[in-house]
């Protein structure tokens, strides 16, 4: 008899972390692989964060933190809250975690009962239906349409809610697609929500910083204030600060939620790092002038992005708003023939395809609810995605049939 629970058979490994990990052993094995594939940013740490992490060490801030995060950080948090977002918090709505994908795993699993159910629009961050799933829940996947720029459309919103349903998941701007939902998006959906006072709001606002159309950027408890006390803001150092290793993650709501999001932290891994956390405290209260030296980088990438693989054969892509992220439509491609004599059927052949042929990774759009399509991370060196580019446009042109 297997050692595996049952339950580990509704899960799969993150499909992102499989690909990325593929690529880093073939890039061991000497080969010139580039990574499109990883959702972190190449910037290093900055310095004064680090400096901060230097000195907590040296300050012996290496005991076991409160569980719920160092008040300091809190209280930074809720400071940043108010400041960028116009959110009131006091420090017991707010917990810090491993990470962002800590808060949302740690809220999932404190609210969800079997059989209740998950709103998540398709294309998805990887990870929530499976910490549906891992939860007993169901996910419940809405897909988002091309022409509505992947944006949950309201009256989809109220199509999929039934008297089982728990969460909208909400991520703005969206990983993989780049969408921004802007005000008035987040009050028509904020409109249905109303109809539905059992179902709350998990807000992952991870990428808030990354916008490019100058829209300002909205949250749900900012946009409707009324539903605050169903929502929980999530957020994270990871991507705005560069931070992806340090992983600190913090999540804004009810105190009763928070409370029993808590209580999964104190059985489970008390909390996050101490130093991080001081390191934390530094990113959000110190200089923040890096983010729009990084934003304005990032724009370039993705301009550079959008106009090479438009011109790669039977591929297209439309220009987002937000993230660091192209999510490409290769359905032209479906049914072509590889000069290996494969037939690409899905979007995972061609993702395949592509890492095989001209050593190019990228993440299938399976992988995130909606096919056919890959997604491209542009957050690497330039040059690096120009090559990486250049690498597609050569094997779709290599595709006959
Ligand atoms: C949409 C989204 N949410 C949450 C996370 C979690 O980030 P972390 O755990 O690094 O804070 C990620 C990371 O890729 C993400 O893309």
């Amino acid at each position: 008899m297997s050692i595996v629970a049952r339950h580990m058979s509704r899960i799969k490994a993150s499909p992102a972390a499989v690909i990325s990990a593929r690529a880093m052993e073939m890039a061991r094995a000497g080969r010139d692989v580039i990574a499109l594939s990883a959702g972190e940013p190449d910037f290093d740490t900055p310095d004064h964060v680090k400096r901060a992490a230097v000195r907590a060490i040296g300050e012996g801030k290496t005991k076991y933190p409160p569980l719920t995060g160092i008040p300091e950080l809190r209280e930074a948090i809720c400071r940043k809250l108010e400041r960028e977002n116009g959110l009131r918090y006091a420090p017991d709505q707010v917990l810090v975690c491993n990470g962002g994908k800590q808060v949302i795993y740690n809220a999932l699993t404190a609210s969800l009962d079997p059989g209740q159910e998950v709103v998540i629009p398709a294309p998805f961050w990887v990870s929530y239906p499976d910490m549906v799933l891992l939860a007993g829940a169901d996910p419940v996947v809405v897909p988002t349409d091309p022409e509505n720029g992947f944006r949950l459309q309201p009256a989809q919103l109220e199509a999929a809610i039934t008297a089982k349903t728990r969460w909208l998941i909400l991520n703005n701007p969206c990983n993989p697609s780049g969408a921004v939902y802007s005000a008035r998006d987040i009050e028509g959906i904020a409109a249905v929500l109303r109809r539905h006072p059992h179902v709350w709001v998990l807000a992952d606002d991870i990428y808030e910083h990354i916008i490019y159309n100058g829209e300002p950027f909205s949250t749900m408890a900012q946009v409707a204030p009324d539903l605050h006390e169903r929502t929980l803001t999530m957020n994270g150092l990871s991507k705005a600060y560069c931070m992806t290793g340090w992983r600190i993650g913090y999540g804004a709501g009810p105190k009763e939620l928070i409370a029993a999001m808590a209580k999964i932290q104190s059985q489970t891994t008390s909390g996050a790092s101490s130093i991080s956390q001081w390191a934390g405290v530094e990113a959000l209260d110190g200089d923040q002038s890096f983010i729009e030296d990084n934003v304005a980088a990032f724009r370039e990438r993705r301009d550079l992005g959008v106009s090479l693989l438009n011109r790669a054969a039977g591929l297209s892509c439309r220009s987002p708003n937000g993230a660091f992220y192209l999510y490409v439509d290769c359905r032209e491609t479906v049914g072509k023939r590889t000069p290996g004599g494969d037939t690409i059927g899905t979007d995972a052949d061609f993702a395949r395809y592509l890492l095989d042929s001209e050593e190019v990774a990228v993440v299938h759009g399976e992988a995130f609810g909606l096919s056919p399509y890959f997604r491209v991370s542009y957050a690497l060196a330039t040059e690096r995605l120009r090559v990486a580019c250049m690498r597609i446009q050569r094997a779709c042109a290599a595709l006959s049939g």
